[in-house]
Formats: structure tokens, C-alpha cells, sequence
């Protein structure tokens, strides 16, 4: 019940009680003190109706108020969406004037963590200048670069699938210094996640670099001389600290590279990119698997009402990627895995929902999933996810 109509009813149901008790009606037989006792019964009564008017006025003038403070405050958050787009926009001229609006208008905090989670989230910002402010020499850059990435999460992925997540969150620029503090900061949180696998991050850091070159040699076709897997693992002799890495490891990363190259985000100007620039969402997330009920990792991006998911954070290959249409969402509960949400046909509940993947020899296959269950990193992510697509 709202207020005001809850104040209305009381408001009723005691001017009845007084009207009905106290009647002007005075009897013959009363004694002169109860006479008296009865008009002072009445006077009460009319300074309690008075009081009970004069609370009624005060309730309303209360209810305009909060009705004009909701207003205010919608209108605020429209301002400050507004604002945020702004700051974006000024972010893709000059990163640095856009963080300085960004931090005027009390829309970031001027700490490298909330900093780094505007850029991390990268809602409607250019890559290349995130890679830009990102690579700066400025001490409190530095200190933005050390939390973007440790928002990265790489356990339990193998060097080239953690270089295809950092690499696709940025673009990296072209200036040596630059991509030497990136993949420092790189190597260090990869090393991080994943104790153990290295004797140490210079080694990491050195097979990054190795792994990069590779790439370039085997997919640009300037490069005539495509070296094989045995060069491959005899050029990165002894960088373990002197000892040799586990040569099943080398030529997994090899192998790796060698069947999908990186790719550069905004640099493959085919008509994807222009689907895919700007998406309502993008990230990674675990996704049951249709026919072997196994969680895998992949990179689900939401944009014009379709969802896409894809291996790696590489729209342009058309290869193995899927497209999911009408769809809702909703929260879906998993033993062990946290953070789950599944989605399904909203017309046909039970019926499959309308999907399909195209096959690494360019043929289209329909999809047969009725749900797809998904787990996201955080709580909050799929909050997030589950209302962007509604
Ligand atoms: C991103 O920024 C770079 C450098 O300022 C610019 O060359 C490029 O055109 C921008 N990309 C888009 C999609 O606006
Ligand atoms: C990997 O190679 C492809 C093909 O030459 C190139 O477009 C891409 O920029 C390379 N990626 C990196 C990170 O060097």
C-alpha cells in the first residue's frame, strides 16, 4: 500500500471513531462535571481534527517532494549516462583528457584498480588508444598497466591461449618500449597464475616474445621461410634458466599457433569487425558443451539481438563460431560451479532454440541445443550478462 493511501484510510477510520462517539448530543441526566468532562471530550476531538487536517496537508507536501526527488534522480542518471559517453568519446581522441573528464565528474576514482576496470571493460572504447595509455611511461600508468592486468585471470591456460586473451584486450602499439612494459606485466601475472611452469618470469617473458615472432612468421606471407616445429623448440634451448622447457609444451604452443594466428583487434577490416566493433557485451565465459557435457572457455560476444560465441577472442575467423537468436535469460543453478545462468527459447520453452555454426569448410549447420548453460567469472558479470540480454 503507498503512503498516501494508507494515511487517507487512518485518516477515515478516526474521523469515523469521533463522529460516532462523540455526538454534539448532550443527555439531561448527566451531572454538571460530567458536562464539563464531556465538553472537554469535544474540544479535545476538534484540536485532534484540526491536527489530523493539518497532517494531511504536511503528508502531501511530503509526497511532492519525494515524487520531485525520483524525478531529479532519474534525470541524474540520464545526465551521468550521458556524461560517461561523453568521457568515451574523449577517450578515443586523447586517452588522457578522457580519464581527466571521467575523474572531474566523479564517473571514475582516481586509483589504478577503477581505472583499469574502465579500460579492462572497454565499453565502447578504441583498443588502440587503451593500448596507447596503457603502454605510457608515467609512473601512475604503470601502476593502471599492473592492475589491468591482474584483472586477467590465465590459470590453467597454456602461454598461447593467455596471449590471445591479452592481446585481443588491447592493441598493442608499435613502439618497442611500449610492448616490452606490456609483456613484462604480462609474463609476470602469467607466471602468477600459473606457479610453477616456468623457473621464472624472465623465461615466460622470453617465450612470449618467441611465440609473437612465430606468429608473424608462419601466417604473413612476406615471410618465405616458415620454420618447423624442430627449429622452433632448438631456438628456445636452454631459456628455462639455462635448462630446456618440456618439448611437449613447445610444440603445443606451436601447433597452437601454427592452426589460428593471432589476431589484432580492429585490424582485420572485414565486414565482422563492424558487427563486432561496439558490442553490447563481450567476454569470456564457461559454456557446457551440447554433446560431451564438458565446461568449456569461450568468448561469447552480445550485439544486434544475436549472440555469438566463438574459441578464441577472434571474430574474423569464420570458422567454429556461433549464432544465437532469441533468446532470454535466467539464473541457473549448478553444483560447483558458481555464477551460472542458462538460456532458452522464450517462445517455444522446451523447443530447440533458433542457432547456427559455420563449419571450418564454410558450410552453415543448424544448432539442436534446447538450453545453453553458462557459468561467468563473477557474480557480478552475470548480473550483467543475464541483463544485457533481456
Ligand atoms: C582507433 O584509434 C586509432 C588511433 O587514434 C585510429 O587510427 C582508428 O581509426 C580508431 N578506430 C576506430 C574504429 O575508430
Ligand atoms: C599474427 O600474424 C598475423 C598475420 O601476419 C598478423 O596480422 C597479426 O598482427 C600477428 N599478431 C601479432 C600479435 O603479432
Amino acid at each position: 500500500m503507498s503512503l498516501a493511501l494508507f494515511t487517507a484510510i487512518l485518516i477515515r477510520s478516526l474521523r469515523r471513531i469521533f463522529m460516532e462517539d462523540l455526538s454534539f448530543y448532550v443527555p439531561e441526566d448527566l451531572s454538571l462535571e460530567e458536562k464539563d468532562e464531556l465538553s472537554n471530550i469535544r474540544r479535545r476531538k476538534k484540536e485532534l481534527l484540526d491536527d489530523i487536517e493539518r497532517l494531511k496537508f504536511e503528508i502531501a507536501e511530503v509526497m511532492t517532494e519525494i515524487e520531485q526527488l525520483t524525478c531529479v534522480g532519474e534525470s541524474k542518471t540520464t545526465q551521468r549516462n550521458k556524461q560517461i559517453a561523453m568521457g568515451r568519446k574523449k577517450f578515443n581522441m586523447d586517452p588522457k583528457k578522457g580519464i581527466q573528464f571521467l575523474l572531474e565528474n566523479d564517473l571514475l576514482q582516481q586509483t589504478p584498480e577503477d581505472i583499469a576496470q574502465f579500460l579492462y571493460k572497454g565499453e565502447g572504447l578504441n583498443k588502440t588508444v587503451i593500448g596507447d595509455y596503457l603502454g605510457e611511461r608515467d609512473e601512475f600508468n604503470i601502476k593502471v598497466l599492473q592492475a589491468f592486468v591482474e584483472l586477467h585471470e590465465f590459470a590453467d591456460l597454456n602461454l598461447v591461449q593467455a596471449l590471445r586473451q591479452f592481446l585481443w584486450s588491447f592493441r598493442l602499439p608499435g613502439e618497442a618500449q611500449k610492448i616490452d612494459r606490456m609483456m613484462e606485466a604480462f609474463a609476470s601475472r602469467y607466471c602468477q597464475c600459473n606457479p610453477g611452469v616456468f623457473q621464472s618470469t624472465d623465461t615466460c617473458y622470453v617465450l612470449s616474445f618467441a611465440i609473437i615472432m612465430l606468429n608473424t612468421s608462419l601466417h604473413n606471407p612476406n615471410v618465405r621461410d616458415k620454420p618447423a616445429v624442430e627449429r622452433f623448440i632448438s631456438m628456445n634451448r636452454g631459456i628455462n634458466d639455462g635448462g630446456d622447457l618440456p618439448e611437449e609444451l613447445l610444440r603445443n604452443l606451436y601447433e597452437s599457433i601454427k592452426s589460428e594466428p593471432f589476431k589484432i583487434p580492429e585490424d582485420d577490416g572485414n565486414d565482422l569487425t563492424h558487427t563486432f566493433f561496439n558490442p553490447d557485451r563481450e567476454g569470456w565465459l564457461l559454456k557446457l558443451g551440447g554433446r560431451v557435457k564438458t565446461w568449456k572457455r569461450r568468448w561469447f560476444i552480445l550485439t544486434d539481438n544475436c549472440l555469438y560465441y566463438f574459441e578464441y577472442t577472434t571474430v574474423s575467423s569464420f570458422c567454429y563460431f556461433w549464432v544465437v537468436k532469441d533468446i532470454v535469460s535466467r539464473v541457473y543453478c549448478t553444483p560447483g560451479l558458481p555464477n551460472c545462468f542458462e538460456l532458452y527459447n522464450p517462445n517455444h520453452k522446451g523447443q530447440v532454440i533458433k542457432a547456427c555454426k559455420t563449419e571450418a569448410d564454410g558450410r552453415v549447420v543448424e544448432g539442436n541445443h534446447v538450453v545453453y548453460r553458462i557459468s561467468a567469472p563473477t557474480p557480478e558479470e552475470k548480473e550483467e550478462w543475464i541483463k544485457s540480454i533481456k
